[in-house]
């Protein structure tokens, strides 16, 4: 198994990271995508020392709830690009829902990380939450190489535009929730060559550990309610998240 979407840097592991990472292990994640999206020193101490290890590689960006602050910390963003096993641009993208910068900024700031994405020929980890318009209008614009929507929460209609313009669709522990009916339909028309599967750790635990800290050890419960989706076999699933992971970070 693999988790394409953990935020290891998060202070919620500070006290416990090294456990955490040795509970995935043994949980069977073979492979963690590292999202840093605060480039402050702790956070990118921690960072590099993930990256150190050889299973976990990372991505990094200004989060749209951070668009504002974005020239202060594009050069800190820009030399973060730079590390070894950085393979991704992410997450980027727009947040109308709680809006902590503005709309107009959020967007100037998502058109310019797609620009820098693309320069450095990365995939873009996208972030799109109450902006379906507004996320399809600016992507289908720019034209990123390749890319995958996060946590994905729209409909299949929405999913098929993002398939048809190349894009993977990633599924975090929402999908296990008991309500969630439209993820559990959506992610049935998901073609195997597209689909990825995430925890978004901290947040986002699985319905089994609803209401705690989420981690990607708990990955599992999501590959099970995903294979159990799509008539297949967590095995197989693995190995299909395991080739498409693959093809869209380059490792
Ligand atoms: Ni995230």
């Amino acid at each position: 198994m693999i988790d394409t979407h953990a935020h290891l840097t998060d202070a919620d592991f500070d006290a416990d990271r090294a456990e955490v990472i040795e509970r995935a292990k043994e949980a069977g994640v073979e492979k963690i995508i590292c999202i840093l999206c605060e480039f402050n020193e702790k956070n990118l101490a921690i960072f590099k020392e993930l990256l150190s290890r050889d299973f976990i590689f990372g991505a990094a960006a200004i989060h749209p709830h951070d668009a504002k602050d974005f020239e202060n910390r594009k050069s800190e963003f820009l030399k973060t690009l730079g590390f070894p096993k950085v393979v991704a641009v992410g997450e980027i993208g727009l947040d109308y829902h709680y809006m902590y910068s503005p709309k107009e900024i959020q967007v100037k700031v998502f058109e310019e990380q797609l620009l820098i994405a693309k320069e450095k020929n990365l995939p873009v980890v996208i972030h799109s939450r109450e902006a379906p318009a507004d996320t399809l209008d600016i992507i289908k614009k720019q034209k990123p190489r390749r890319g995958v929507m996060h946590c994905f929460s729209g409909d299949e209609k929405e999913a098929k535009e993002y398939l048809g313009l190349g894009f993977y669709i990633s599924f975090a522990g929402p999908l296990t929730f008991r309500n969630a009916a439209k993820p559990k339909e959506v992610i049935k028309m998901i073609p195997d060559n597209r689909l990825l599967l995430e925890t978004d750790c901290p947040w986002l635990a699985p319905q089994a550990f609803r209401g705690k800290r989420n981690e990607p050890a708990y990955i599992k419960s999501t590959y099970e309610e995903a294979a159990r989706l799509r008539n297949t076999t967590v095995e197989k699933l693995s190995d299909t998240v395991t080739t498409n992971t693959k093809e869209l970070f380059n490792i």
